[in-house]
């Protein structure tokens, strides 16, 4: 059975059953701050089993994209080595949400795998929930009970909490879980060896396939289980995993999941893969690092995270910062690889993630100048270990680990290198070092939120923002109060609200809300958590079961109308003008200006952005009004050509935002201007590239559109003052840029001449100490080009020359020393070393090699006693030997 198959079965059997099938939610996970990736199916449910969320359909399945590498769940760093972890891996998951318990999931998992999938029953394994005395929860008797129906009661296993309660993260909804394990091994092993021996023991053949877990609790941040008012079941099943069993294999690697991109890194590099685990295979874990990591990477961003240097995106560009290290050192392949696979990837899963095939492009060119911007910095590595300090033949941890951490080196690759030297690595030093950054990365990947207080049991906020600017009769139902650095924030939850919350790039709102005896609440902003809408405010109301009056700020809000609205004609401009393969890649309105980040290649030009300024202002003249489908099935938006975002999540029904049907119709939940007449102006206020195949346009509406324009005017205003006659200002301004050059140019000639001179009287100070000729001087206002030639002009006079040139500028100094290659052995000099030495002189710093070092500093006072310092040091050196 094929993988496409094994899925398919996986959704028309729980289709059978009464489930409704769902797209998966993005990998990349905005609404929940407390985790940064999507880590298992039921993290898009987390509502539902809390309460939280209206439930629309009570039984539901899919396959989730899951990633696991930060967080509570991480397991990056064993990736490779194994035949079963992923980064990116596909969980198939079917939920009940206080729908069927126990009894159905674990007959249907058994149906499932032994009659549909045709799994050997007798190589099945369950584990059940042991009870922990510290949580007050007993055994699972019921799990039991129910799986001797089908198991011999040797095959099913009491398990600890570790492996037998699952838990999210820190907080949120848990329960008591059974798993299924499959035992792949040969019957010989089998017969020698018991599988219930081997279970959760890491055996690569004896391995689980199924979780069921049984959500009963929300764990508070307290450590306390609260029960949940329903009872509900979360299944995940490892795609890959379920594939490795099916189709006969021992690895996950071997399935038609991963093969055909193993068949095309053999083709693209000429190595073999065959399947060896051990710490020599470095091929083979290579080939897996690779096909592994591409499929992270290339998901995360199709649903929208860049790589970057902060938070999600970062981790991105460390996985695959991890796959290049491979290839590069074990395939040795030291060119862009992994884009490559992008277009094989897309085809694979077009029919069931399709936002990869639909942005393939841009996303391999994403990957491509990541690919290429690490190649680099890897070759930069490389010569900063060749400048490493090494004490006792030994690379200290501390090295191996910045050259980890910023480099991105493999601690294999750091060993290896230093083996070719006859170094060793301090293995003990680099883990100490890596694991305290590994604690580090786990506090900061989740943000502690604290537990709410109930105030009343309404569950969800209504919003009604879209309507009112104010509500009265408002219920506060939730609050809590947030310890962040030394500040206090205070969070309160509303039954109804007019306050947007942060989200879909739109700013939240700001208000106030007061209460009946007069008392006035600031709201300083507006967030979201999952369904909830968070109002920050300056303090609590005294009475909390009283009744307030919510206001948002009007005049604010309506700027940021202006400027969302400005982003939908803003959107539909740019694609008319460039193409539809422009994408919005990220959106921020607030009251003050928009910001729009797309997929595009190349800058745009003055004459495009000239036309799309023009086709949103017409758009704006012709006050088009706004209509609003605020409830409609997804499908028909879809049918009347909505344009949708990748990395969204998208429920039954959507809103849809039109501005004249044919020219912009998103889906949207922001809030927007009644007709485009209130934009009055639309103006760019900048256009440029944030990242590879990224474009970013800035731009203003309304009064901040007008202010723009008169600072605009103002500026040339006062250009034009600066001139008698103002005719053909352009023109005029060029012709001085050109004199300017000329000018610049007989300038450089002049100190050319005046160096040639200088380099004259230098040579006749050339001192002689043994078989020596040294010159340490210092000049005024040197060029750092023109000093440095004739440092090796000097140099080339006299063959066994050391030459140290000093230079003050008003502001500036710099700091020159050239020891000949011969004399460097000699005498064990290093004017790396040297250079190092004087930088407090000249409060700068600068570094080189052996023969030739500068450096650099804002202390020109300090410049003749660091010559002096060098000189000292090098005579003594000289006089020594
Ligand atoms: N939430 C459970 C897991 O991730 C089952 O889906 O393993």
């Amino acid at each position: 059975m094929r993988s496409v198959e094994i899925r398919q079965k996986f959704f028309d059997f729980f289709s059978d059953k009464g489930h409704k099938i769902v797209a998966s939610a993005p990998i990349v996970n905005n609404s929940d701050p407390t985790l940064m990736f999507t880590n298992a199916g039921m993290n898009q449910f987390k509502d539902n089993f809390l309460g939280t969320k209206e439930i629309i359909h009570s039984r539901v399945a899919d396959t989730q994209k899951c990633l696991r590498v930060s967080g509570k769940h991480n397991d990056l760093e064993e990736v490779g080595l194994d035949s079963y972890h992923h980064t990116m891996f596909e969980m198939l998951g079917n939920w009940s949400f206080g729908d069927y318990f126990k009894s159905e999931a674990i007959d249907w998992a058994w149906e499932l795998l032994t009659k549909v999938y045709g799994l050997d029953g007798n190589r099945l394994y369950a584990t059940i929930f042991e009870g922990a005395s510290e949580d007050a929860l007993e055994r699972d008797v019921e799990a039991f009970d129910l799986w001797k129906k089908h198991l011999p009661e040797d095959r099913i296993l009491n398990g600890s909490k570790k492996d037998n309660f699952w838990e999210m993260g820190e907080s949120g909804p848990c329960g008591p879980c059974s798993e299924i394990h499959i035992d792949l091994r040969s019957e010989e092993e089998r017969a020698a060896i018991s599988g219930a021996d081997l279970v959760n023991q890491d055996h690569p053949l004896v391995i689980e396939v199924w979780n069921l877990v049984f959500i009963q609790f929300n764990r508070l941040l307290s450590g306390q289980l609260e029960p949940l008012p329903q009872n509900h079941v979360d299944t995940g099943m490892g795609f890959e995993r379920l594939c490795m069993a099916i189709q006969g294999k021992k690895s996950n690697y071997e399935t038609d999941v991963f093969t055909p991109f193993i068949h095309e890194i053999e083709k693209i590099t000429g190595f073999t893969y065959s399947n060896q685990y051990s710490e020599e295979a470095k091929v083979d874990t290579s080939f897996r690092v690779v096909v592994d990591h591409i499929r992270a990477v290339a998901f995360t961003i199709a649903d929208g995270q860049i790589p970057g240097n902060t938070g999600a995106g970062y981790v991105i560009r460390r996985i695959l910062r991890r796959a290049v290290r491979y290839y590069y050192t074990f395939l040795n392949w030291q060119q862009p690889l992994m884009y490559q696979l992008i277009p094989m990837l897309a085809d694979y899963f077009a029919d069931v993630f399709p936002e990869l095939q639909a942005q393939k492009d841009f996303v391999a060119k994403v990957i491509l100048e990541e690919e290429k911007g690490f190649l680099r910095t890897l070759e930069e590595g490389i010569q900063r270990f060749n400048l490493l300090t090494i004490e006792n033949n030994q690379v200290a941890g501390e090295d191996a680990f910045t050259l980890y951490d910023t480099f991105g080196f493999p601690i294999d690759l750091t060993a290896l290198m230093a083996k070719e030297k006859g170094y060793t690595v301090d293995l003990d030093g680099f883990n100490t070092a890596l694991s305290q950054q590994k604690e580090r990365s786990r506090k900061d990947a989740v943000q502690q939120v604290g537990d709410w207080n109930i105030v009343s049991d309404v569950k969800s906020t209504v919003f009604k923002g879209y309507d009112h600017d104010s509500l009265e009769g408002v219920k506060v139902t939730r609050m809590r109060s947030v310890a962040k650095k030394d500040k206090e924030i205070l969070q309160l939850v509303l039954d109804q609200t007019p306050f947007y919350a942060e989200g879909g790039g739109q700013i939240g709102d700001r208000g106030r809300l007061t209460s009946a005896n007069g008392e006035v609440i600031a709201v300083l902003n507006t967030l979201r958590e999952n369904e909830l809408i968070v109002h920050i405010v300056d303090r609590f109301p005294s009475d909390v079961h009283g009744s307030l009056k919510a206001e948002i700020d009007v005049t604010r809000r309506k700027s940021i109308e202006n400027n969302h609205s400005a982003t939908h004609l803003l959107h539909a401009a740019l694609r008319q003008v460039l193409g539809s393969h422009v994408q919005q890649k990220g959106s921020l309105v607030t009251d003050k200006y928009l910001r729009f980040d797309f997929s595009h290649y190349e800058k745009l030009s003055t004459e495009e952005l000239a036309q799309i300024e023009s086709i949103v202002q017409e758009k704006i003249t012709a006050n088009i009004p706004l209509q609003e489908d605020r409830s409609i099935p997804i499908a028909e938006a879809q049918a009347k050509g909505a344009m949708m975002l990748f990395g969204e999540k998208y429920g039954d029904t959507v809103r849809m935002i039109t501005f004249e049907e044919d020219y912009s119709r998103e889906l949207c939940g922001g809030c927007h201007v009644d007709a485009t007449g209130n934009l009055q102006l639309f103006r760019i206020t900048s256009e440029s590239a944030i990242a590879a195949g990224i474009r970013r346009i800035e731009a203003v509406t309304g009064s901040g559109a007008i202010q723009y324009v008169n600072n605009e005017i103002e500026e040339l205003n006062s250009i034009r003052a600066l001139f008698k006659n103002t005719v053909g200002l352009p023109g005029q301004i060029q012709k001085l840029q050109e004199e300017n050059k000329g000018l610049q140019k007989s300038l450089e000639e002049l100190k050319l001449e005046g160096s040639k001179q200088l380099k004259t009287e230098l040579v006749n100070k050339l001192e002689a100490h043994n078989d020596v000729m040294l010159l340490a001087e210092c000049t005024d206002g040197m060029d750092g080009k023109i000093l440095k030639n004739m440092v090796f002009e000097i140099a080339q006079l006299h063959p066994s020359s050391i030459i140290v040139m000093g230079d003050r500028s008003e502001t500036s100094a710099q700091i020159l020393i050239y020891i000949d290659k011969e004399l460097v052995s000699k005498y064990e000099l290093n004017a790396g070393s040297l250079i190092r030495s004087i930088s407090s002189y000249i409060k700068g710093g600068g570094g080189g090699q052996a023969f030739f070092a500068t450096a650099g500093g804002k202390n020109p006072d300090g410049v003749a006693e660091a010559v002096q310092h060098i000189k000292d040091d090098i005579l003594t050196k000289i006089k020594a030997v």
